[in-house]
């Protein structure tokens, strides 16, 4: 069976009876005293069976119709729950205003591999899953680019990651400590008269 398509309903439905065809053929099959081969014959079958279920998971559309608006979208959280909610069918936009590479170069400290820009990554996504996550480059203390975004999705849930989280960064100095102060306050307080405005019933989740 060649599996083209992750969300290929009708394949894993067809994997998943293959595997519980596998499990009882080497139930009733004479192996004599080859215990290792049924039972490898077995641990695919669990195997498959398990990936169709996580695949049907990924593919029913329950409750896939949210708007989800992602602050931080960049970030170590951002970006694997931009994945969470694309994955689950919901509208994903992700915002990011790539403050912490800007950090990281600054102060020789980048990651060890390579990573993908926000907007590289949410190509990568939709060549891999077919999903699309709509990226936007802007600062969230932006007060007219954080109105626009809302003016234009009107979220339904909107999570806010956007702050800069390093106590050691804003111990560096006064202008490192003012601005983290400045970044993750007036950017929670921008989020505030969007969703009052454009979106009032907006769940709004702030890690902070
Ligand atoms: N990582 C954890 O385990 C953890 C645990 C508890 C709480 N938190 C909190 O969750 C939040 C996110 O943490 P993280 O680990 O993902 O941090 P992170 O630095 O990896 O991600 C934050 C992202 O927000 C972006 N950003 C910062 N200021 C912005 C602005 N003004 N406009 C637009 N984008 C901006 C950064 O560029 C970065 O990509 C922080 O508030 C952090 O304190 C994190």
């Amino acid at each position: 069976m060649k599996i083209t398509r992750f969300e290929d309903l009708e394949c894993w439905q067809e994997a998943t009876s293959l595997a519980i065809d596998i499990y009882k053929i080497t139930s009733k099959g004479d192996f004599g005293k080859d215990y290792g081969l049924r039972d490898q014959l077995r641990r695919a079958a669990v195997s498959i069976a398990f990936l169709a279920r996580l695949a049907s998971k990924n593919i029913t559309k329950t409750g896939g119709s949210m708007k989800v608006l992602i602050l931080g979208a960049d970030g170590y959280l951002g970006w694997p729950t931009c994945m969470y909610f694309s994955a689950r069918w919901h509208e994903v936009i992700g915002v990011d205003n790539y403050f912490r590479r800007l950090a990281a170069m600054e102060l020789n400290c980048e990651a060890l591999i390579t990573t993908p820009n926000l907007i590289q990554r949410a190509k990568i996504w939709e060549e891999i899953s077919g999903k699309k996550i709509q990226v936007f480059i802007g600062d969230v203390t932006d007060y007219s680019f954080l109105s626009s975004i809302f003016e234009k999705f009107k979220p339904d849930t909107v999570i806010h990651y956007a702050e800069q989280p390093s106590a050691p960064y804003s111990m560096t100095n006064r202008e490192k400590a003012a601005f983290t102060i400045k970044n993750n306050l007036i950017s929670t307080l921008n989020l505030c008269y969007p969703v009052k405005e454009y979106a009032p019933d907006c769940h709004m989740i702030v890690i902070s």
